[in-house]
C-alpha cells in the first residue's frame, strides 16, 4: 500500500507556524520571507549564492537535536523547508533585546551601509556554539572560514571579525530564537515519514514537485517521471533558476531521503579488496560537503583541508556530493580526488543497482553515463593508505568561495628512494576531469628526485588540453599543471608520507 501523500509543506518561520501549498512552494526562501511574510531584513544582492547577504538559519530535528545551519535563502526553495525551523534576522531579538551577535556588530562598528549586516549576523549566530562543551570551555571557531561565505563592500572585515570573536567569548548568547512552538517537534516526526506531491504555477509556468522519503519511493517516482529533474541541495539548480530562469516542469526532490545521507567508514580489516591500512568511506549521494568535512577531519585531513575551500559554509551545508558528480563540471572540486582514489559510484533504478568507476561515469563536461531512470545513490571512496604521499590542489583567483582554474590530485608510493606507483588527476585542463595515464605509467621505478618530477611535469603539461577563459589562458593552465607536479615533489619530500 502506498503512503499518504501531502499537497502542502509545513515549517516554523521564526515563531510562526506556516503551511504552504500551490504556487508559493516554488518561490525561493528569500522571495517568500520578503514578499509573503513581509520580513525584509533578509537582503538579496547577487542571487547566486556568492555574497551571503541573504543568509538565514535552517534547522531540522536530528539525533543531535536542532542544529542551526546557515543557508543562502536566494537559491533555496520553499518546499525544501518542510519540517524545518527557519530563522531570519527578524527572529533573533526577543522583546527588543538584541542578541550578543547583533550588539557586537554595533559595538565593533561592523556595519556601514548595512546591506551585508543581516547576513553576517546570521552567519555569526550559526557559528556561535549554544553552550560550553563537555570540558566546560567554548570550542574555538575559525572565523575567517566561518564567514568566508559573506561579502562586505564597505566596512572591511576587521571590525566584523572583531565582533564575531567577541561573541565567541560570551556564554550567554541570547538563544531565545531557538524556541520551537508547542507541537512542532512531534509534527516534524510525522512530516519526516510522509511524501508530498505539489503542483502550482510559477511565473506563468505549470510546475510540480514530488518529494519522497524513502529510496524505494524515490526510484518508483524516477521510473514514473523520467522527465523530472532531480533536485538535491539546489546549489547548482538554484542558480540556474535565479540567473537563467531554467527549471524543469517537474522536480524530484531527494532532500528528505535520510537513507541517502549517511556516511560510514569501514576500518581497514573489514575493507575487503583494499590495500592493508586503507579504510573506505561509503558516502550517501545526499551527504553534504559539510557532512563530509566533519567526517574527514580525522579520517583524511588533506581532503578536509580542500573541502574547507569548497564554496562557503552556506554552500557546504546544503550542496551534496551527488549533485557535484552528476553536474559533472570539468572544474568540480570533487572529481580529481575521487579519480585518484579509484572511487566508484552506485547507480540505482527500479531495475537494480550498478557500480561504475568515476573515470567511466564522467563522459564529457556536464555529461555522465547516468540513465534517465537512474539515481546516483552512493559514492565509495577508498581513502589513501597512511604510507602513501597524497596531495590535493585547488588553484583559483580568490582563495575562498571561488571556482577553480585548475584542480589536481596526486597520489604516489615510494620505497627506497624509488616511485612505486603514481596516480595523477586534473580538472579544468580538458573537457572532463581525467587521469594523466601516460605520466602515471612512466613514473613507477624512477628515482624520487627533482629531475624526475620536472620531466613528469613537462609530460603532464603536454598531455592536457585546457581552454582559455576569464580564469586563465590555456597556456597559464598548462603551466599550472606542470608546476603542481613539481610542487608535489617539494611538498611531499618535506613532510612525512601520508600528507600534512
Ligand atoms: C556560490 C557557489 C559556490 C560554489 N562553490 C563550489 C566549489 O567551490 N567547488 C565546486 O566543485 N562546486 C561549487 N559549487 C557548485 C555546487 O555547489 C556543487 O556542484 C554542489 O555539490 C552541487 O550539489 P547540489 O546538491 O546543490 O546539486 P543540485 O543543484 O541539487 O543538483 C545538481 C545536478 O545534479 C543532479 N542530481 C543531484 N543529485 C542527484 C542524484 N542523487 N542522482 C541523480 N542526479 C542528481 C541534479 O538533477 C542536477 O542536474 C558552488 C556553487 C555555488 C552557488
Ligand atoms: S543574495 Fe548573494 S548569496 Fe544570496
Ligand atoms: S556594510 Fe555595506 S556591504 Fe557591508
Amino acid at each position: 500500500m502506498r503512503e499518504p501523500i501531502r499537497d502542502t509543506v509545513e515549517f516554523q518561520a521564526n515563531q510562526q507556524l506556516c503551511q504552504v501549498a500551490g504556487d508559493d512552494v516554488f518561490l525561493t526562501v528569500s522571495e517568500f520571507v520578503r514578499e509573503r511574510l513581509r520580513w525584509t531584513g533578509t537582503k538579496t544582492a547577487c542571487e547566486e549564492g556568492d555574497c551571503g547577504s541573504c543568509t538565514v538559519l535552517v534547522a531540522r530535528p536530528a539525533a543531535q537535536g536542532m542544529l542551526y545551519r546557515p543557508v543562502n535563502s536566494c537559491i533555496r526553495f520553499v518546499f525544501q523547508l518542510d519540517g524545518c525551523h527557519l530563522v531570519t534576522i527578524e527572529g533573533l531579538a526577543a522583546d527588543g533585546n538584541l542578541t550578543v551577535a547583533q550588539q557586537a556588530m554595533i559595538d565593533c562598528h561592523g556595519s556601514q551601509c548595512g546591506f551585508c549586516t543581516p547576513g553576517f549576523v546570521m552567519a555569526i549566530s550559526a557559528a556561535c556554539r549554544p553552550a560550553v562543551d563537555q570540558h566546560g570551555t567554548l570550542p574555538p571557531v575559525d572565523w575567517p572560514v566561518e564567514l568566508s561565505g559573506n561579502l562586505c563592500r564597505c566596512t572591511g572585515y576587521l571590525p566584523i571579525l572583531e565582533a564575531a570573536r567577541h561573541c565567541e567569548t560570551q556564554e550567554q548568547l541570547g538563544d531565545t530564537w531557538r524556541n520551537l512552538q508547542p507541537g512542532f517537534l512531534p509534527r516534524c516526526e510525522a512530516l519526516r515519514t510522509s511524501a508530498f506531491d505539489i503542483r502550482g504555477t510559477h511565473r506563468g509556468v505549470s510546475r510540480r514537485v514530488v518529494s519522497p522519503v524513502t529510496l524505494e519511493q524515490s526510484l518508483r517516482w524516477r521510473a514514473e517521471l523520467p522527465e523530472a529533474e532531480v533536485i538535491a541541495g539546489a546549489t547548482d539548480l538554484g542558480v540556474r533558476w535565479t540567473k537563467r530562469r531554467q527549471a524543469a516542469a517537474t522536480w524530484l526532490d531527494l532532500g528528505r531521503v535520510a537513507a541517502l545521507r549517511s556516511i560510514t567508514e569501514s576500518l581497514p580489516e573489514s575493507a575487503g579488496g583494499v590495500e592493508p591500512g586503507a579504510s573506505v568511506l561509503e558516502v550517501g549521494a545526499l551527504a553534504t560537503w559539510a557532512d563530509l568535512l566533519r567526517q574527514t577531519e580525522t579520517a583524511c585531513p588533506e581532503l578536509a583541508a580542500l573541502l574547507r575551500r569548497f564554496g562557503g559554509p552556506q554552500i557546504r551545508e546544503v550542496g551534496t556530493i551527488g549533485g557535484n558528480l552528476v553536474n559533472a563540471s570539468a572544474i568540480a572540486d570533487a572529481l580529481p580526488f575521487l579519480l585518484v582514489l579509484d572511487a566508484t559510484v552506485d547507480l540505482a533504478s527500479s531495475r537494480g543497482e550498478r557500480r561504475v568507476g568515476i573515470g567511466q561515469f564522467l563522459t564529457a563536461n556536464h555529461q555522465t553515463v547516468l540513465r534517465a531512470d537512474e539515481l546516483l545513490v552512493r559514492v565509495r571512496v577508498p581513502l589513501p593508505d597512511p604510507g602513501e604521499r597524497f596531495r590535493l590542489y585547488k588553484i583559483s583567483r580568490r582563495r575562498d568561495l571561488d571556482i577553480a582554474t585548475i584542480t589536481a590530485a596526486i597520489r604516489m608510493g615510494e620505497e627506497s628512494g624509488k616511485i612505486t606507483r603514481a596516480a595523477i588527476a586534473v580538472g579544468g585542463a580538458g573537457p572532463v576531469a581525467h587521469r594523466l595515464e601516460r605520466v602515471e605509467s612512466w613514473l613507477p621505478g624512477r628515482p624520487w628526485t627533482e629531475a624526475t618530477f620536472c620531466e613528469a611535469g613537462d609530460m603532464a603539461a603536454q598531455d592536457v588540453t585546457p581552454w582559455s577563459d576569464l580564469r586563465g589562458s590555456a597556456d597559464y593552465r598548462r603551466q599550472v599543471v606542470r608546476g603542481l607536479v613539481q610542487r608535489f615533489f617539494h611538498e611531499s619530500t618535506a613532510v612525512p608520507a601520508g600528507g600534512a
